[in-house]
């Protein structure tokens, strides 16, 4: 049993004490993004009306002070998923750009005509397209492993694909659509037999529990601030120094190099060699602020309490007659994804919408993924530590509505 006090967790989301459609806010939509606690909303509040100034550029009070919160945040980035270095931790607008970041660089330098980059069926869109795009360019192969029916890699097949070609392994930590969690270090101790680097997208694991990237020993993390507490419009790049100073710069421009001429260009030491333009160091800060929060909420709390969120919401969902789970791995995060046999997911989402209880419907940007189930999408509630079990009962009700309605 956790014993985290829920209550008082609630009060610290301002959004949460909410009405729509004059009934109270169920946020069950945390895959795609969490809601912000006061102390992340005030600090953004405070930067832009006490501290605002551009970093790493001006000699003056508020620049260097800024300065140095932003370096600051890194740090508290660098503890959060214990990478070795400070310089190993790049902030990026969010996990999109991360992901691009690294296949535009790594491919630049190490995929050639012919060589293979391996993917799995579990990924989200912005871990499929991005490489796909590097293929074209390249000539190179996506090899993809597959899933069970429960939506379980199937590891042994991961091993079949891997030969002398493979030149990255490419894989979520957590499926977003699904909540699945991936045997990770299973998948880099076998890619790094063959010297094989292995980038995990933590964009659905981070928030869930605690990561140790040097445990895992992946040689790429990333993350997004918005799907952990924190603000929109940032995110995580870390990446092992042996292979971000060899990458060659993704986005150029200002504060990324070391001396310009119109002859020729040097560039920046890591971080900044990665972080082209003024960085979003408002977000940077109130990332590090969130991380914080989390912290001492406590990342075996938040984890041990979303797990009982889950096996509630399970067994309460699978009672319903009608009720599919698409996803029922052994090993997941508090996410669940179901359809209601013959009605759409859509038209059950616009329902339970109306009782003010928020799910994402469709094919979650992992149209793939549902392509194996031969579904078109499904509707997914995905929980947070601020969720209770009173709102999952309320869930359950919306959908014998919805039954009542298209039945
Ligand atoms: N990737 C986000 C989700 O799963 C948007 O909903």
């Amino acid at each position: 049993m956790s014993n985290l006090n829920i209550q008082k967790i609630r009060n610290d989301f301002p959004i949460l004490s909410q009405q729509v459609y004059k009934k109270p806010l169920v946020y069950f939509d945390n895959g795609a993004t969490t809601q912000k606690p006061q102390v992340v909303i005030d600090e953004e509040l405070k930067i832009y009306t006490h501290e605002n100034s551009n970093i790493h550029r001006g000699v003056h009070y508020l620049s260097e002070q800024l300065t140095q919160r932003y370096e600051d945040a890194r740090k508290v980035v660098q503890k959060f998923i214990n990478a070795p270095h400070d310089h190993e931790v790049i902030f990026t607008s969010g996990t999109t750009e991360s992901i691009n970041t690294i296949a535009f660089s790594f491919g630049e330098k190490y995929i050639h005509e012919g060589d293979e980059i391996i993917i799995s069926t579990l990924e989200h869109h912005a871990n499929i397209v991005p490489w796909q795009m590097l293929c074209e360019r390249k000539n190179a192969v996506l090899k993809v492993i597959p899933v069970n029916e429960k939506g379980e890699l199937l590891v042994g097949e991961y091993e079949k694909l891997i030969s002398t070609k493979t030149k990255i392994v490419a894989v979520n930590h957590v499926s977003n659509a699904l909540g699945t969690v991936n045997d990770v270090k299973r998948i880099i101790e076998i890619a790094h037999q063959y010297d094989i680097p292995v980038l995990i997208d933590g964009a659905q694991s981070v928030q869930h529990g605690k990561v140790d990237v040097q445990e895992l020993d992946c040689d790429f993390f990333v993350f997004s601030g918005h799907k952990i507490y924190g603000p929109n419009g940032i995110g995580v790049l870390y990446g092992k120094e042996k292979w971000l100073n060899q990458m060659p710069p993704f986005m150029t421009g200002g504060e990324m190099i070391k001396k310009v001429t119109f002859e020729k260009t040097t560039f920046n030491e890591l971080p900044f060699k990665f972080e082209a333009g003024t960085p979003n160091y408002v977000a940077a800060i109130g990332l590090a602020k969130a991380i914080d929060y989390i912290q001492n909420v406590g990342l075996e709390n938040i984890s041990t309490y979303e797990k009982e969120l889950l096996d509630y919401a399970t067994q309460k969902l699978e009672a319903i007659e009608g009720l599919k789970i698409v996803g029922t791995a052994k090993e997941k995060v508090s996410v669940i994804s179901f359809n209601l046999e013959n009605i759409h997911h859509y038209d059950a989402g616009m329902v339970i919408d109306k009782m003010g209880i928020a799910v994402r419907t469709g094919h979650h940007c992992a149209e793939p993924l549902m392509q194996r189930f031969n579904i078109e999408g499904t509707i997914r509630a995905s929980f947070s530590f601020y969720n209770t079990k009173e709102e999952v009962d309320k869930l359950c009700d919306a959908i014998s509505t919805v039954k009542q309605m298209f039945g």
